[in-house]
Protein backbone atom coordinates (compact mmCIF):
# COMPACT_ATOMS: atom_id res chain seq x y z
CA UNK A 1 0.00 0.00 0.00
CA UNK A 2 1.59 3.51 -1.20
CA UNK A 3 1.33 5.55 1.98
CA UNK A 4 2.12 9.53 1.88
CA UNK A 5 3.36 10.64 5.17
CA UNK A 6 4.65 14.47 5.56
CA UNK A 7 7.53 13.42 7.45
CA UNK A 8 9.13 10.16 9.96
CA UNK A 9 6.62 10.51 13.09
CA UNK A 10 8.54 9.79 16.12
CA UNK A 11 9.47 6.27 18.01
CA UNK A 12 10.54 3.08 16.89
CA UNK A 13 6.35 2.01 15.65
CA UNK A 14 6.93 4.09 12.39
CA UNK A 15 9.81 1.53 10.86
CA UNK A 16 6.98 -1.14 10.81
CA UNK A 17 5.57 0.78 7.56
CA UNK A 18 6.60 -0.16 3.82
CA UNK A 19 5.97 2.28 1.32
CA UNK A 20 6.35 5.52 2.91
CA UNK A 21 7.04 8.05 0.54
CA UNK A 22 7.11 11.15 2.19
CA UNK A 23 5.86 14.54 0.75
CA UNK A 24 6.89 18.51 1.27
CA UNK A 25 4.16 21.35 1.03
CA UNK A 26 0.77 21.38 0.44
CA UNK A 27 -0.39 18.21 -1.38
CA UNK A 28 -1.02 19.21 -5.52
CA UNK A 29 -1.36 16.84 -8.75
CA UNK A 30 -3.24 14.01 -9.04
CA UNK A 31 -1.94 10.80 -7.38
CA UNK A 32 -4.00 8.19 -8.32
CA UNK A 33 -1.00 5.45 -6.54
CA UNK A 34 -1.37 6.70 -3.18
CA UNK A 35 -3.95 4.46 -1.14
CA UNK A 36 -3.13 6.49 2.26
CA UNK A 37 -2.32 9.41 3.70
CA UNK A 38 -0.26 10.32 7.08
CA UNK A 39 -1.43 13.56 8.08
CA UNK A 40 -1.15 16.21 10.88
CA UNK A 41 -3.18 18.94 10.77
CA UNK A 42 -3.48 19.60 7.16
CA UNK A 43 -6.48 20.14 5.27
CA UNK A 44 -8.20 17.12 3.89
CA UNK A 45 -11.17 18.51 1.55
CA UNK A 46 -13.43 16.94 -1.36
CA UNK A 47 -10.69 19.12 -3.67
CA UNK A 48 -8.20 17.36 -1.83
CA UNK A 49 -9.66 13.81 -2.31
CA UNK A 50 -10.01 14.54 -5.93
CA UNK A 51 -6.03 14.36 -6.51
CA UNK A 52 -6.31 10.84 -5.14
CA UNK A 53 -8.67 8.94 -6.85
CA UNK A 54 -7.87 5.17 -4.90
CA UNK A 55 -7.06 6.27 -1.03
CA UNK A 56 -8.60 3.90 1.04
CA UNK A 57 -7.88 5.79 4.58
CA UNK A 58 -6.77 9.52 6.04
CA UNK A 59 -4.99 8.42 8.84
CA UNK A 60 -4.58 11.66 11.41
CA UNK A 61 -2.03 12.04 14.17
CA UNK A 62 -3.78 13.18 16.82
CA UNK A 63 -7.27 12.83 18.59
CA UNK A 64 -9.08 15.91 17.29
CA UNK A 65 -9.47 15.69 13.56
CA UNK A 66 -11.24 18.95 12.59
CA UNK A 67 -9.25 19.95 9.35
CA UNK A 68 -10.75 16.59 7.70
CA UNK A 69 -13.77 16.41 6.16
CA UNK A 70 -14.96 13.11 7.38
CA UNK A 71 -18.27 13.12 5.26
CA UNK A 72 -16.43 13.87 2.42
CA UNK A 73 -14.33 10.75 2.99
CA UNK A 74 -16.85 8.71 3.67
CA UNK A 75 -18.89 9.84 0.66
CA UNK A 76 -15.84 8.50 -1.35
CA UNK A 77 -15.45 5.53 1.08
CA UNK A 78 -11.91 6.56 2.64
CA UNK A 79 -12.01 5.90 5.70
CA UNK A 80 -11.10 8.05 8.62
CA UNK A 81 -8.82 7.47 11.58
CA UNK A 82 -7.12 9.01 14.73
CA UNK A 83 -5.14 8.66 18.06
CA UNK A 84 -7.46 8.88 20.86
CA UNK A 85 -6.85 7.33 24.21
CA UNK A 86 -2.98 7.61 24.34
CA UNK A 87 -2.75 11.60 24.90
CA UNK A 88 -5.08 11.81 27.44
CA UNK A 89 -2.38 12.37 30.70
CA UNK A 90 -0.11 14.70 28.58
CA UNK A 91 -2.70 16.87 27.49
CA UNK A 92 -4.60 16.53 30.84
CA UNK A 93 -0.77 17.57 32.71
CA UNK A 94 -0.41 20.64 30.45
CA UNK A 95 -3.69 22.11 31.33
CA UNK A 96 -2.64 21.72 34.97
CA UNK A 97 0.78 23.65 33.92
CA UNK A 98 -0.90 26.03 32.24
CA UNK A 99 -3.49 26.47 35.15
CA UNK A 100 -0.58 26.83 37.89
CA UNK A 101 1.20 29.01 35.59
CA UNK A 102 -1.83 31.23 35.06
CA UNK A 103 -3.05 31.23 38.73
CA UNK A 104 0.33 31.56 40.35
CA UNK A 105 1.92 34.06 37.62
CA UNK A 106 4.55 31.75 37.00
CA UNK A 107 5.98 33.32 34.19
CA UNK A 108 5.87 37.23 35.45
CA UNK A 109 7.47 35.83 38.44
CA UNK A 110 10.17 34.85 35.91
CA UNK A 111 10.64 37.63 34.17
CA UNK A 112 10.83 39.51 37.13
CA UNK A 113 13.79 37.89 38.64
CA UNK A 114 15.30 37.35 34.95
CA UNK A 115 15.08 41.27 35.08
CA UNK A 116 16.97 41.50 38.20
CA UNK A 117 13.78 42.85 40.08
CA UNK A 118 13.81 40.58 43.02
CA UNK A 119 14.71 42.84 46.32
CA UNK A 120 14.70 42.25 50.14
CA UNK A 121 11.05 42.70 50.78
CA UNK A 122 9.99 39.49 50.99
CA UNK A 123 6.82 39.90 51.65
CA UNK A 124 6.23 42.52 49.05
CA UNK A 125 2.73 42.24 47.59
CA UNK A 126 4.12 42.88 43.39
CA UNK A 127 3.66 39.48 42.84
CA UNK A 128 0.40 37.96 44.73
CA UNK A 129 -1.31 35.65 43.11
CA UNK A 130 -4.53 33.35 43.12
CA UNK A 131 -4.37 29.97 45.45
CA UNK A 132 -5.21 26.76 42.80
CA UNK A 133 -5.88 24.50 45.76
CA UNK A 134 -9.47 24.35 46.78
CA UNK A 135 -10.89 27.11 43.57
CA UNK A 136 -13.55 25.75 41.62
CA UNK A 137 -12.63 24.31 38.43
CA UNK A 138 -15.27 24.01 35.57
CA UNK A 139 -14.42 21.97 32.94
CA UNK A 140 -16.60 22.20 29.68
CA UNK A 141 -16.45 18.61 27.99
CA UNK A 142 -15.91 15.39 30.17
CA UNK A 143 -14.17 13.22 27.72
CA UNK A 144 -11.58 11.43 28.32
CA UNK A 145 -9.44 14.59 28.43
CA UNK A 146 -11.82 16.16 30.67
CA UNK A 147 -11.52 12.98 32.92
CA UNK A 148 -7.80 13.27 33.08
CA UNK A 149 -8.06 16.71 34.32
CA UNK A 150 -10.37 16.36 36.50
CA UNK A 151 -8.55 13.63 38.38
CA UNK A 152 -5.46 15.37 38.71
CA UNK A 153 -7.70 18.53 39.68
CA UNK A 154 -8.68 16.11 42.81
CA UNK A 155 -5.64 16.12 43.97
CA UNK A 156 -5.63 19.86 44.49
CA UNK A 157 -8.43 19.48 46.56
CA UNK A 158 -10.61 21.74 43.71
CA UNK A 159 -14.47 21.64 43.56
CA UNK A 160 -15.60 20.35 39.87
CA UNK A 161 -18.14 21.17 37.58
CA UNK A 162 -18.47 20.22 34.35
CA UNK A 163 -20.61 21.04 31.24
CA UNK A 164 -21.72 18.69 28.58
CA UNK A 165 -24.65 17.32 26.60
CA UNK A 166 -25.40 15.00 28.47
CA UNK A 167 -24.92 14.61 31.96
CA UNK A 168 -22.74 11.68 33.56
CA UNK A 169 -25.14 9.45 35.66
CA UNK A 170 -25.18 9.95 39.45
CA UNK A 171 -23.59 7.43 40.66
CA UNK A 172 -20.40 8.50 37.87
CA UNK A 173 -20.60 12.04 38.65
CA UNK A 174 -20.76 10.88 42.42
CA UNK A 175 -17.33 8.47 42.07
CA UNK A 176 -16.07 11.61 40.54
CA UNK A 177 -16.46 14.06 42.94
CA UNK A 178 -18.20 16.31 39.68
CA UNK A 179 -21.37 18.52 39.69
CA UNK A 180 -23.23 19.05 36.21
CA UNK A 181 -23.93 22.82 35.47
CA UNK A 182 -25.43 23.92 32.46
CA UNK A 183 -22.60 25.48 30.69
CA UNK A 184 -23.52 29.62 31.42
CA UNK A 185 -23.87 28.57 35.28
CA UNK A 186 -20.75 26.85 35.07
CA UNK A 187 -19.10 30.12 33.30
CA UNK A 188 -20.50 32.25 36.05
CA UNK A 189 -19.63 29.75 38.89
CA UNK A 190 -15.78 28.38 38.23
CA UNK A 191 -12.72 30.07 38.89
CA UNK A 192 -10.89 28.48 36.64
CA UNK A 193 -12.26 27.37 33.39
CA UNK A 194 -11.18 24.61 31.04
CA UNK A 195 -12.10 23.71 27.49
CA UNK A 196 -12.18 19.76 26.41
CA UNK A 197 -14.73 19.18 23.68
CA UNK A 198 -13.83 18.76 19.96
CA UNK A 199 -13.95 21.65 17.65
CA UNK A 200 -17.04 20.67 15.37
CA UNK A 201 -20.00 22.76 13.77
CA UNK A 202 -21.83 22.71 17.04
CA UNK A 203 -18.64 23.89 19.28
CA UNK A 204 -17.34 26.53 17.20
CA UNK A 205 -17.36 29.92 18.58
CA UNK A 206 -19.43 28.16 21.53
CA UNK A 207 -17.49 30.36 23.84
CA UNK A 208 -18.67 33.87 22.34
CA UNK A 209 -18.66 37.34 23.88
CA UNK A 210 -21.61 36.78 25.79
CA UNK A 211 -20.48 33.81 27.18
CA UNK A 212 -17.02 35.16 27.75
CA UNK A 213 -18.85 38.07 29.73
CA UNK A 214 -20.38 35.49 32.21
CA UNK A 215 -16.94 34.42 34.03
CA UNK A 216 -16.13 36.41 37.12
CA UNK A 217 -13.48 39.16 36.94
CA UNK A 218 -10.17 37.28 37.95
CA UNK A 219 -11.63 33.87 36.25
CA UNK A 220 -8.50 32.02 34.95
CA UNK A 221 -9.48 30.64 31.09
CA UNK A 222 -7.76 27.96 29.91
CA UNK A 223 -7.71 26.41 26.20
CA UNK A 224 -5.98 23.15 25.64
CA UNK A 225 -8.54 22.22 22.74
CA UNK A 226 -8.85 23.95 19.70
CA UNK A 227 -8.72 27.72 19.69
CA UNK A 228 -11.89 28.33 17.40
CA UNK A 229 -14.27 26.95 20.15
CA UNK A 230 -13.77 30.60 21.63
CA UNK A 231 -14.60 33.80 19.84
CA UNK A 232 -10.80 34.64 19.69
CA UNK A 233 -11.36 38.29 19.41
CA UNK A 234 -13.74 38.84 21.74
CA UNK A 235 -11.07 36.71 24.26
CA UNK A 236 -8.52 38.70 23.10
CA UNK A 237 -10.64 41.81 24.28
CA UNK A 238 -10.98 40.98 27.84
CA UNK A 239 -7.84 40.11 28.01
CA UNK A 240 -6.83 43.09 26.87
CA UNK A 241 -9.25 44.70 29.72
CA UNK A 242 -7.11 42.77 32.46
CA UNK A 243 -10.40 41.47 33.77
CA UNK A 244 -9.61 37.83 33.71
CA UNK A 245 -6.29 35.72 32.95
CA UNK A 246 -5.63 32.75 30.65
CA UNK A 247 -3.46 30.12 29.86
CA UNK A 248 -3.63 29.41 26.17
CA UNK A 249 -2.45 26.53 24.09
CA UNK A 250 -4.14 26.57 21.07
CA UNK A 251 -5.59 29.86 18.66
CA UNK A 252 -7.85 30.14 16.10
CA UNK A 253 -5.64 30.50 13.12
CA UNK A 254 -2.37 28.86 14.20
CA UNK A 255 0.48 29.21 14.00
CA UNK A 256 -0.79 33.18 13.57
CA UNK A 257 -0.63 34.46 17.59
CA UNK A 258 -3.01 37.76 17.69
CA UNK A 259 -0.03 40.20 18.49
CA UNK A 260 -2.06 42.00 21.26
CA UNK A 261 -1.71 38.74 23.63
CA UNK A 262 2.26 38.81 23.60
CA UNK A 263 2.28 42.14 25.56
CA UNK A 264 0.44 41.02 28.11
CA UNK A 265 1.31 39.74 31.67
CA UNK A 266 -2.21 38.39 32.29
CA UNK A 267 -1.54 35.48 29.39
CA UNK A 268 0.77 32.00 29.45
CA UNK A 269 0.86 31.00 25.69
CA UNK A 270 2.23 27.54 24.82
CA UNK A 271 2.87 26.46 21.02
CA UNK A 272 -0.12 23.72 20.94
CA UNK A 273 1.81 21.27 23.39
CA UNK A 274 -0.84 19.95 24.64
CA UNK A 275 0.59 15.87 23.54
CA UNK A 276 4.26 17.25 23.05
CA UNK A 277 5.94 14.48 25.03
CA UNK A 278 8.54 12.47 23.74
CA UNK A 279 6.46 9.07 25.44
CA UNK A 280 3.21 9.94 23.89
CA UNK A 281 4.45 11.05 20.61
CA UNK A 282 5.75 7.62 20.34
CA UNK A 283 2.56 6.30 21.37
CA UNK A 284 0.51 8.57 19.04
CA UNK A 285 2.73 7.23 16.08
CA UNK A 286 2.51 3.40 17.18
CA UNK A 287 -1.95 4.04 17.12
CA UNK A 288 -1.34 5.62 13.44
CA UNK A 289 1.01 3.01 12.65
CA UNK A 290 -1.67 0.08 13.55
CA UNK A 291 -4.19 1.83 11.25
CA UNK A 292 -2.36 2.22 8.56
CA UNK A 293 -1.02 -1.95 8.81
CA UNK A 294 -4.30 -2.69 9.15
CA UNK A 295 -5.85 -0.94 6.45
CA UNK A 296 -2.81 -2.56 4.22
CA UNK A 297 -3.34 -6.18 5.37
CA UNK A 298 -7.01 -5.85 4.99
CA UNK A 299 -8.15 -5.77 8.69
CA UNK A 300 -10.91 -3.84 10.25
CA UNK A 301 -9.44 -0.15 11.80
CA UNK A 302 -8.57 0.02 15.27
CA UNK A 303 -9.87 3.83 15.65
CA UNK A 304 -12.19 4.69 12.41
CA UNK A 305 -14.29 7.72 13.30
CA UNK A 306 -17.58 8.47 11.42
CA UNK A 307 -19.26 11.65 9.98
CA UNK A 308 -21.12 13.13 13.20
C1 LIG B 1 -1.63 17.04 17.95
C2 LIG B 1 -3.82 17.51 19.09
O1 LIG B 1 -0.32 17.41 18.26
O2 LIG B 1 -4.42 15.26 19.13
C3 LIG B 1 -4.78 16.41 18.95
O3 LIG B 1 -5.95 16.69 18.65
O4 LIG B 1 -4.19 18.62 19.15
C4 LIG B 1 -2.37 17.18 19.23
O5 LIG B 1 -2.20 16.01 19.93
C5 LIG B 1 -2.15 17.88 16.87
O6 LIG B 1 -3.28 17.25 16.33
C6 LIG B 1 -1.15 18.11 15.78
O7 LIG B 1 -1.73 18.91 14.81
Amino acid sequence: MKILAPRRFPGPAWDDLDGVEYYDGPLTGSRPDVEALAVVGEVIDARTLELFPNLRLVANYGVGYDEIDVAACAARGVAVTNTPGVLDAATADLTLALILATRRRMIEADSFMRAGRWGADWASTTLLAQEVSGATLGIVGLGRIGHAVARRARGFDMRLLYSQRVPLPHPDEQALGAEFRELDDLLREADIATLHVPLNEDTEGLLDARRLGLLRDDTCFVNTARGAIVDEQALVNELVSGRIRAGLDVFAHEPHVPPELLELPNVVLTPHLGSATQETREAMTRVLVDNLRAAAEGRPLPNPVYPS
